[in-house]
């Protein structure tokens, strides 16, 4: 059984044709992060617009490169949410039309119920019930798996996701966006016991909170540009030149702390990118720990764009070997966002007869 599957929810325009859920036969992801990366994030309206010019190509792409065409498909899924609503509105308005003029049924997946099933897309394949965790720009949750439409929501950030945590801080520290890659590369070559940055364990809570690291960073980087400041003025120095950071160029700093840069020195970068890091896995570990023990579930999954992440990926398996845990991690593209997953979990909903009609309506706020 083919299904393609169709995700536009925020800045990349995806399609991929997947057999039986399982099997990639073609996976397409148009990235907008040129267009955005000089305002340090998503701009929703350009957004939209780069879906509606990229949508047709890609879709095209994923089923030439799948070799098939669109009367091979048994049905098309579609991501109707969480996301931009512009950027959503595309995708669907899109499938809608191309299920309807060629008489295809058609399925609404929940973009995080997507990243759930990107870990049936490579063996080995998780069992039920399992432990998963879903890091990403829009969302950070902890779930309890039990099988299809079998959810139960441990824990969800109660401010910023964790991606947009590392967004945030690279756009202050004027690294560009998506701040994850950046910070993850910088981190390689830092201290991450240099900065004591806060971790919010929240305690007796599944729950998340990120936002107090990343206003930490900002305070931490405040005051040691005024510290540099001053001692550059009375030693009536000229400031060293700007470490260059290896993304952005710092354009998308605007007024941020970013834009004196020069301040820091390319060391104090790497301390501060390792610092803020390990604050953020801290946390994603331990409390995908605590869930472990309270839920006795021995599997967790692992998916949404920060589980890219070289260090989590490291910590986390390392904790899974340390508590005889199995952890599953898909390769890094199908971490972040992409169809592949969308066409899994549609397949489900295929087989449970759960289709969508042509009243079909985006939702910028989805739970699971
Ligand atoms: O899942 P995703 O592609 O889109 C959403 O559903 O949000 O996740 C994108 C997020 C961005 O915030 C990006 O900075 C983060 O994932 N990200 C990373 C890494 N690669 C992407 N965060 C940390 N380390 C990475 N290597
Ligand atoms: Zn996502």
């Amino acid at each position: 059984m083919l299904i393609l599957g169709i995700d536009t929810s925020c800045d990349d325009t995806a399609a991929s044709v997947v057999e039986d859920g399982v099997r990639i036969i073609s996976n397409i992801v148009s990235s907008q992060s040129d267009i955005h990366t000089k305002y340090g994030g998503i701009v929703p309206e350009l957004a939209s617009r780069r879906h509606i010019e990229m949508i047709w190509p890609v879709v095209d792409e994923a089923l030439k490169s799948a070799d098939i065409k669109l009367e091979d498909l048994s049905a098309i899924a579609v991501c109707h949410g969480p996301g931009l609503i512009g950027s959503l509105l595309v995708g669907c308005s899109f499938a809608k039309a191309l299920c309807f003029s060629k008489n295809i049924p058609l399925v609404a997946v929940n973009h995080l119920e997507g990243h759930v099933f990107s870990a049936f897309l490579e063996e080995p394949r998780p069992e039920f019930p399992f432990i998963s965790l879903v890091a990403s720009g829009g969302h950070t949750s902890l779930y309890r798996v039990d099988g299809f439409g079998r959810y139960t929501e441990l824990g969800r950030t109660r401010d910023d996701a964790a991606g947009e945590a590392y967004d945030k801080v690279s756009k202050l520290l004027g690294l560009g966006y998506p701040g994850g890659p950046v910070i993850d590369n910088l981190a390689e070559d830092g201290n991450p016991e240099a900065i004591d940055f806060p971790r919010a364990y929240l305690p007796e809570s599944f729950d998340f909170s990120f936002s107090g690291v990343k206003t930490a960073v900002l305070h931490y980087v405040r005051a040691k540009e005024r510290s540099q400041n001053t001692e550059h003025r009375t030693q009536n120095t000229a400031p060293p030149a700007h470490p260059s950071p290896s993304r952005g160029e710092g354009k998308g700093g605007g007024e941020s702390p970013g834009s004196n840069l020069w301040a820091l020195g390319s060391e104090m970068l790497n301390d501060i990118a390792a610092s803020f890091q390990a604050c953020v896995i801290d946390v994603l570990v331990r409390k995908t720990e605590w869930a472990i023990r309270k839920e006795g579930i021995r599997r967790v999954t692992l998916s949404g764009g920060v589980s890219a992440n070289s260090e989590l990926r490291r910590r986390m398996k390392k904790m899974g070997e340390g508590r005889e845990v199995e952890i599953f991690i898909p390769s890094v593209s199908l971490c972040t966002d992409n169809a592949a997953m969308i066409a899994a979990a549609g397949f489900h909903y295929f087989n449970a007869g759960r289709f969508a009609g042509m009243d079909l309506n985006p939702k910028a706020y989805l739970p699971l």
